[in-house]
């Protein structure tokens, strides 16, 4: 009787232990995905471009109502020297006017329609500066600011870091504001200018993600930001051990995410900043 008790106690004692092994070691696994997840930074490319005109404050404002950490912005330079959000070098495909953005004086600039194109509803919508974006969403985004051909416009790095220092942004830390470019030497000069400036390059050409050329780009830059299409998990591991990041670009569709995640980036550039997975 008294060992047939001694069992069923012993069962109870050893079922709990199973039982507080099991509740223990679930939320420990739970919350290591949820740390993968976390990791990765959503980038708003153009602001939110699949829901709204591309680089307009309504893209960016998209772009902070769908949770996303860094804005993803194209900057260039007007006639006059007013730096303008604007992905092509012509006013053409986004606006109601026509012509070069660096023939046009920025009072010109300021009066097109940059929104109809895209939608009705979007009408009146104007270039932002890249004061007015960065004065808009200071302290509730972050910044990952595209210098676009900047060799047709001289000067563009000095007056882009005069912006950010003018705001303390130059100094911000947790790398509030990215600048890259396709334009290497562009970004050389602005590691020059300023060394506090994390700097990205941009690249859609395998030979750019050599082990050789990710060595020169360690120099000055602090991410590599490669077209998805040439990102894995070894050219992860390769950019990583070279104490660098790796954002790639540009996701339209859901299923091209889960792969750049399982590859290891440290962000996603996307039209799309919902298809990225919550925090
Ligand atoms: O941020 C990377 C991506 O914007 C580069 O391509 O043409 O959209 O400026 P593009
Ligand atoms: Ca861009």
């Amino acid at each position: 009787m008294v060992q047939s008790h001694f069992k069923k106690v012993a069962f109870i004692l050893f079922s709990l232990a199973i039982l507080g092994m099991l509740i223990g070691y679930v939320p420990e696994k739970a919350s290591a995905d949820a740390e993968e997840e976390n990791d990765v930074e959503k980038v708003a490319h153009r602001g939110a471009a699949g829901y709204a005109p591309e680089n307009t404050m309504a893209a960016f404002d998209k772009a902070v109502e769908m949770d996303s950490d860094y804005i993803e912005l194209d900057v260039q330079m007007s006639k006059d020297g007013e730096l303008v959000v604007i992905h092509d070098i012509t006013v053409d495909r986004t606006t109601d006017g026509s012509g070069r953005v660096g023939d046009l004086t920025y009072d010109e600039l300021r009066k097109l329609d940059a929104g109809s194109w895209y939608g009705e509803a979007f009408k009146g919508e104007h270039l932002p500066t890249l004061g007015e974006v960065l004065d808009a969403y200071e302290g509730d985004m972050k910044f990952l600011i595209e210098l676009k051909s900047p060799s047709l416009y001289p000067g563009i790095e000095e007056k882009v870091n005069d912006a950010l220092e003018k705001r303390d942004l130059d100094e911000a830390e947790e790398e509030s504001v990215i600048v890259q470019s396709f334009d290497f030497h562009s970004m050389q000069m602005f590691h020059k200018i300023n060394d506090e400036v994390p700097i990205g390059v941009l690249t859609s050409n395998p030979k750019d993600l050599t082990a050789q050329s990710l060595e020169i780009f360690k120099e000055y830059a602090d991410y590599v930001n490669p077209s998805k299409d040439e990102v894995d998990r070894d050219l992860v591991n390769q950019i990583h051990e070279l104490d660098m990041g790796i954002m790639p670009w540009t996701v339209r569709a859901k299923e091209d995410v889960q792969p750049l995640l399982d590859a290891g980036v440290d962000g996603i550039i996307t039209d799309y900043p919902d298809y990225i997975p919550e925090d």
